[in-house]
C-alpha cells in the first residue's frame, strides 16, 4: 500500500503544551510599547502591571472582591506560594491523577512534611473519586491535568459551604474552561499556557476566605521573601495592585497585555472556550474515524479541550513491550517534527506513551484540520517498519 504525504500542511506547526503557540496575529511589533529600561515602580510600569491584573479580571469574569496578583516563577511559583502560605491550618486532601498534581503531593508530604494528609490518586486517564473528598480539609487539585488530558468536568463536586479552602492549579484550564470562582479560593495559572504568553510570571487569585486565612494564620515554617504575601498579619495589598514582590519582566508583561487584547477580540472567555471546544472536536472526530488511536482519558466528560492526550490502540503496537511502544510513539512525533508539520507533540516524559496535542484557543482550527491526515500518514509510515 502506498502512503503518500498529504497535500496540505498546517500553517503553524506549533502544538506544544507550554509554552503554547501565540495568537496568529502576534508579531514582535506587539512588544514595541513595552516599558523597557524603566522602573517597574514608575507610573508607566505600575500602570501596565495593574492593567494586566484588571484585564485578567475582566476577561475571566473574576469577582471584584477577589485579589489578583502577579508573582514570580510562573505557575509553579504561584502554586507553591499558596501551599507554603496557607496549608497547615487544617488537614489537607491532595488530589492527583497525573504528573503535576503528583508534584504538589511531593511538596506537601516530603517538603512541608504535613502529617494530616489524605491523598486521593488515580492513574493516567482517570480521575479520583471526587465524591470522597473531605471539604473540612483544605483541598489541593489541578483543574486540567496537562499530562493526562483529564480535567474535572465542572465544579459541582465542591460544596458552597466548605470549611477548608480549595487551592486549584488551573494553568492549562484558565482561558479555555469555565472556572466557577465561588468554588475556588486560590487559583493559579501562568501566562505561557492558554494565552501563549511568556513564562516567568504566575498569577494567583485569592477569594475573600483565602485572604482571611492569610491574615489569621501564620505557618510554622519560614517563608522566603519571594513567597511572602503578608506583613505583620496583613495582606500586602500592593502586590494585588501591581507592586510586584520583586522585579518583573516588562517585556513579558507587554506580551501578556497583547494576549489579553487578542482574547477580548475573539469574544473573551466565552469565545476562548468555544475555540478550544471546536479544536477538541477536530481531534474527537479524528479519533472516532480511526481505530489506531484513542483518548487517554477514559471518560468523555473529562477529555481536556487544551492538552489532548492520545494513546495508540492498534493491536500491533499494543502487542509490543512498554519500551517499544514508547519508541513507536516517539517515532511518530519525530516524523511529524521532521516534516515540519507538528512540533512538541510527544507525550509528557512521565506519562504513558502517546501523543499530546495542544488545542487551546491560540491554535487555529484549520491547523488541526490540516494536521489530522498527517497523523495517519505518520502512523502508516511507522507501522510499515515494524
Ligand atoms: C498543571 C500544571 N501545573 C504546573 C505546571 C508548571 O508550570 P510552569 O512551568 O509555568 O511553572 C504545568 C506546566 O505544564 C502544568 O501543566
Amino acid at each position: 500500500m502506498t502512503n503518500t504525504k498529504p497535500d496540505t500542511r498546517p500553517n503553524n506547526p506549533q502544538f506544544s503544551s507550554g509554552p503554547c503557540t501565540k495568537p496568529s496575529t502576534w508579531t514582535l511589533d506587539a512588544l514595541s510599547d513595552a516599558a523597557l529600561g524603566r522602573s517597574h515602580r514608575a507610573a508607566v510600569g505600575k500602570d501596565k502591571l495593574l492593567a494586566a491584573i484588571e484585564t485578567t479580571r475582566d476577561v475571566l469574569n473574576i469577582p471584584a472582591d477577589y485579589k489578583i496578583g502577579i508573582v514570580p516563577a510562573s505557575d509553579t511559583g504561584a502554586v507553591e506560594m499558596a501551599m507554603w502560605n496557607l496549608l497547615g491550618a487544617r488537614g489537607v486532601d491532595m488530589l492527583s491523577w497525573e504528573s503535576f498534581g503528583s508534584g504538589w503531593v511531593t511538596d506537601v508530604v516530603k517538603q512541608l512534611k504535613l502529617d494530616n494528609v489524605n491523598h486521593l490518586h488515580a492513574d493516567y486517564g482517570q480521575l479520583p473519586d471526587l465524591n470522597t473528598i473531605n471539604f473540612n480539609n483544605d483541598v489541593v487539585f489541578t483543574w486540567n491535568g496537562t499530562t493526562s488530558g483529564v480535567r474535572v468536568p465542572n465544579g459541582d463536586f465542591i460544596p458552597a459551604d466548605r470549611a477548608g479552602l480549595t487551592i486549584c492549579d488551573a494553568t492549562s484550564a484558565a482561558f479555555a474552561q469555565d472556572l466557577p470562582w465561588d468554588k475556588l479560593d486560590v487559583t493559579t495559572f501562568s501566562w505561557q499556557k492558554v494565552l501563549g504568553g511568556e513564562a516567568a510570571h504566575g498569577m494567583i487569585i485569592l477569594s475573600p476566605r483565602a485572604v482571611e486565612r492569610l491574615e489569621t494564620y501564620a505557618p510554622a515554617w519560614p517563608l522566603p521573601k519571594i513567597f511572602r504575601l503578608t506583613k505583620a498579619g496583613k495582606l500586602i495589598d500592593g502586590i494585588f495592585k501591581g507592586a510586584t514582590i520583586n522585579t518583573p519582566s516588562m517585556l513579558a508583561v507587554e506580551d501578556y497585555l497583547f494576549a489579553l487584547d487578542w482574547a477580548k477580540s475573539v469574544g473573551g472567555n466565552a469565545g476562548l472556550i468555544k475555540r478550544a471546544d471546536a479544536n477538541l472536536q477536530v481531534l474527537a472526530d479524528f479519533v472516532a474515524k480511526n481505530d489506531w488511536i484513542g483518548f487517554l482519558a477514559d471518560d468523555a466528560d473529562t477529555v481536556s479541550n487544551t492538552s489532548v492526550c492520545l494513546k495508540i490502540t492498534d493491536p500491533r503496537v499494543a502487542a509490543l513491550d512498554a519500551d517499544a511502544q514508547a519508541a513507536f510513539a516517539k517515532g511518530l512525533a519525530k516524523l511529524l517534527e521532521t516534516e515540519g508539520v507538528a512540533y512538541d507533540i510527544g507525550s509528557y516524559r512521565d506519562a504513558p506513551a502517546g501523543l499530546r496535542i495542544w488545542t487551546g484557543g491560540t491554535v487555529e482550527n484549520s491547523d488541526l484540520v490540516a494536521l489530522t491526515p498527517w497523523l495517519n500518514w505518520a502512523f502508516e509510515t511507522q507501522i510499515a517498519t515494524l
